[in-house]
């Protein structure tokens, strides 16, 4: 049976959570994204998929504003109705660490600090009162089925654990966007399975929009739309045609 969110993303009329135009990339004189335009609806599930080199990370770094687009000034970046190229890199930062989360390929935790402590750090830097933050930080690490691991550092967990573990932490500060590189590269497939699911269930019980780049098949044909990423480009048969009523309505 379709859940809430394929229904309400069936009808077409979901608000926008990202709004793309003309993104380009060059370093150098190499183009890296040649105008990629790209609606991504509030509580889509969508992934990236393409070869190796055809700009799916550059891609994933501009729209979780870690990086820029080479022509700010013909091109548009709304994340949640924000133009995110106009802010201020104070403002950025802030905004970044209020609405965005990021899940990468190599967990990136701190190994000197524990699990709670490494799922609590992006609340502290929003200045989240630490009992609050300690509080939502077990309940996610609970959620995740880590409850006997809160004062693990990151060499005592497995890769599966690790990974779960940059999902609270990317989840702690309730970020109405996750984007994910590679999420399940490292992974076994147990483990991939069990976190591409988990993908789905966080969407569907907090509404959360995903952006995941992946080379899993299987993950990428889960998601509501798949997107593949040619030579610097969105293959236009992927665009779906109801974002773009979406966005005039
Ligand atoms: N900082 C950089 N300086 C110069 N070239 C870069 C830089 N970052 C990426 N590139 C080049 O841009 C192209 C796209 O890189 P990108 O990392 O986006 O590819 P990708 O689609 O994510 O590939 P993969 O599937 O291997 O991760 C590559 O040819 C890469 O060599
Ligand atoms: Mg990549």
């Amino acid at each position: 049976m379709p859940c809430l969110f394929e229904y309400v993303l069936s009808k077409g009329k979901t608000p926008l959570m990202i709004k793309a135009t003309n993104i380009r990339k060059k370093y150098g004189t190499l183009a890296v994204l040649k105008g990629v335009d790209l609606h991504i609806k509030k509580g889509e599930v969508v992934s990236i998929v393409g070869a190796s080199g055809a700009g799916k990370t550059t891609l994933l770094q501009i729209l979780g504003t870690l990086d820029v687009q080479s022509n700010k000034h013909d091109s548009n970046l709304l994340i949640n109705d924000v133009e995110v190229t106009a802010l201020s890199d104070k403002d950025l930062a802030k905004f970044r660490n209020e609405h965005i989360g990021f899940i990468f390929q190599f967990h990136q935790l701190l190994p000197e600090f524990t699990a709670l402590e490494n799922v609590c750090i992006p609340a502290f830097i929003k200045k989240t009162p630490k009992a609050e933050t300690e509080k939502r930080a077990k309940e996610l690490l609970d959620f995740l089925g880590l409850s006997q691991r809160y004062d693990h550092k990151p060499n005592a967990l497995s890769g599966g654990e690790q990974q779960r573990v940059a999902v609270a932490r990317a989840l702690i500060n309730n970020p109405s966007i996750i984007f994910a590189d590679e999420p399940s590269g490292n992974l076994d497939s147990e483990s991939a399975d069990n976190l591409h699911k988990l993908f789905f269930e966080l969407r569907d019980q907090f509404g959360q929009t995903f952006v995941i780049v992946t080379h899993n098949e299987y993950l990428a044909d889960m998601a509501d739309r798949k997107l593949t990423m040619v030579d610097g480009q969105i293959e236009k048969n992927n665009l779906v045609s109801d974002s773009q009523e979406a966005s005039s309505s």
